[in-house]
Order: C-alpha cells, then sequence, then structure tokens
C-alpha cells in the first residue's frame, strides 16, 4: 500500500516522477519455483490471471538474458492479491521470481544489476525486491528504506471492477491539463508521523494524487472509504492507482472484525499487518520436480 503517494510531470521517457511512501502488508501470493532443463513455464492458480503470469515470465526472462545462461524453470504462482487493484501483487511476483531465480540457478547477480532487470519488468518491481516501509522517487528505481515505521494494522478491500494503472496516469494527466496546476502536500508530516510512531497521526496524513480521479472512474472508491472509517478506522486511502482501498485500523481486532463485515458486501476483502520486507524464502526438501 501507498501510506503517500504524489504522481509529478510526464518525463521525455513517457513515465512520471514519483514520491511515494511504500509499505509491504502481509497479503502475499506464493511462487513455486520447480528447475527445469530449457523451458520457462509459468502455471497460474487461480488460471484467469494472465497479467501475473507475464510479469513472472518475462522477468524470468529478462533474468536468463542478463546472465546469459539457459537453465529453465516451472512456476507455480497462487494468487491470493487480487490483480488490477492496485496493490502491486504482479510486481510483487516477478521481484520473487528474480529473487528465487537469482538463487535456483545460482547466478550470484548482485543488488545492482537484479535492480537493473527489476525495473525493465515494471516501475515498482525494484521497491519489491526489499520491500518494508521506503520512500520510493523516480519511476520506481529510487528506493530509501524507512528502518523506523511502526507496526501498522490495515483492511484491504476491492469494489467491483478493476483499474488499468496506464488509464489511471492519463486521466490524471487529463484533468491536471484541466485544472491547471494543483497544490499537493509534501510527505515531511508523514514521515514525521512515522518516525514517532504515531497511528492516528499517519492516517491523518494518508495522502494520494490518484484519489479523485479513480473516485470518478469507479464511485464505489469512496463509498468503501466511508465505511471503512465508519467502522473505526483511523483514516482510509487508495491503493496506488486503484481500485482496491486500504484503511488503517485502530488494531488487529477491529481489522479482523471490519474486513468480515466488508466480505460480505464486496467482492473481495482482507485484514493485514505491515512487514519488514519484501520476499520470504521458503526451501523444501521435497525432490519434487516438473516433468520435462
Ligand atoms: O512500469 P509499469 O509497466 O508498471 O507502468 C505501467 C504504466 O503506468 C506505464 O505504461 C505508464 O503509463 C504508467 N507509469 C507512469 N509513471 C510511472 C510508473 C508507471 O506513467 N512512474
Amino acid at each position: 500500500v501507498n501510506l503517500f503517494l504524489r504522481v509529478g510531470a510526464v518525463r521525455p521517457d513517457g513515465y512520471h516522477d514519483l514520491l511515494s511512501v511504500f509499505q509491504t502488508v502481509s497479503l502475499c501470493d506464493e511462487l513455486h519455483l520447480l528447475p527445469r532443463k530449457e523451458e520457462i513455464r509459468v502455471v497460474c492458480r487461480p488460471p484467469e490471471v494472465p497479467r501475473e503470469e507475464n510479469l513472472c515470465l518475462l522477468a524470468a526472462r529478462r533474468l536468463q538474458a542478463v546472465a546469459g545462461v539457459g537453465p529453465g524453470v516451472e512456476i507455480r504462482l497462487e494468487k491470493a492479491i487480487p490483480s488490477q487493484a492496485g496493490l502491486g501483487g504482479g510486481s510483487a511476483d516477478a521481484a520473487a521470481t528474480l529473487l528465487g531465480l537469482n538463487r535456483l540457478w545460482g547466478l550470484q547477480l548482485s543488488r545492482e544489476t537484479l535492480a537493473e532487470a527489476a525495473l525493465s519488468v515494471g516501475s515498482d518491481v525494484p521497491y519489491f525486491l526489499q520491500g518494508g516501509a521506503a520512500l520510493v522517487s523516480g519511476r520506481g528505481e529510487l528506493v530509501r528504506p524507512l528502518a523506523y515505521a511502526p507496526g501498522l494494522e490495515f483492511v484491504i478491500a476491492r469494489p467491483p471492477g478493476g483499474i488499468a494503472t496506464a488509464e489511471a496516469y492519463a486521466q490524471l494527466d487529463r484533468l491536471r491539463q484541466a485544472a491547471g496546476r494543483v497544490a499537493c502536500p509534501g510527505p515531511g508530516p508523514l514521515l514525521l508521523a512515522l518516525a514517532k510512531g504515531d497511528r492516528a497521526e499517519i492516517a491523518r496524513r494518508l495522502h494520494n494524487d490518484f484519489s479523485q480521479v479513480v473516485a470518478q472512474m469507479n464511485p464505489d472508491i469512496m463509498t468503501l472509504k466511508e465505511e471503512m472509517l465508519a467502522s473505526g478506522c483511523l483514516g482510509a486511502e487508495v491503493c496506488g492507482s486503484g481500485s482496491a482501498v486500504f484503511g488503517i485500523a485502530a488494531s488487529a481486532a477491529q481489522a479482523a472484525e471490519t474486513s468480515k463485515r466488508l466480505a460480505a458486501r464486496w467482492p473481495w476483502a482482507t485484514a493485514a499487518s505491515s512487514v519488514g520486507r519484501g520476499v520470504q524464502f521458503f526451501f523444501s526438501t521435497d525432490t519434487e520436480q516438473a516433468d520435462d
């Protein structure tokens, strides 16, 4: 989730400069990497999520190209993070693919080389190589960890319908052309609140430049925010460029209770906690091999 997200001007390369505070949460997908002789294959469950599948495939191919090696892999991807929700699930899966294959293929590529490969897959992928709380700028490749961020409890929910990131950026550009320069807060007060561990102040300082434009694209976003606040959340904001919304809960119990209530009314809702890292590895002694 983005506790703060400011979108700058369009750059000559067509991307926008960002200034954002990213925070990893406990909601996660699972990837199983099985050695194969040559072919790279992605199998996805549930099967109807082609974008994540493609980002894993793209990440694996990029790594093969960078390393100049030819081993294969079967990637079994079990999705829990909804697509087109602004939660960065596809980017997280791509980062996990890069880190996992670096180990599986014994490449020993440096963090810098992995970060370059990550950026070539997507703007948010470099961040997910490390995760945790971070101040992210540039196109997404400048990642400065915030070591002092406190633990936070979240409710995250999604309305019907997703939002394509490129479309949200295009709409934001159109809105800005029509409205002229718009004042936007800096991240200073939020960073101070994070450093103090003041959860109520963090919740008050949430900001996302996409908020207005994506609420026009999908009015349910505003309803979801209001429901979270009415349920006792300290603050609520859009996840990335939407369509999911997160609330900062007053406690883990409130997060669980609110997510249960929201799940009854909306297509998807969950409770989640902040976590201090991105990808977590589990090594299996299982000798299961993909069929070659
Ligand atoms: O890098 P990624 O493929 O995830 O970006 C998807 C789209 O989001 C881009 O094609 C671009 O339209 C927009 N984008 C942007 N500026 C960024 C990141 C993404 O304009 N910093």
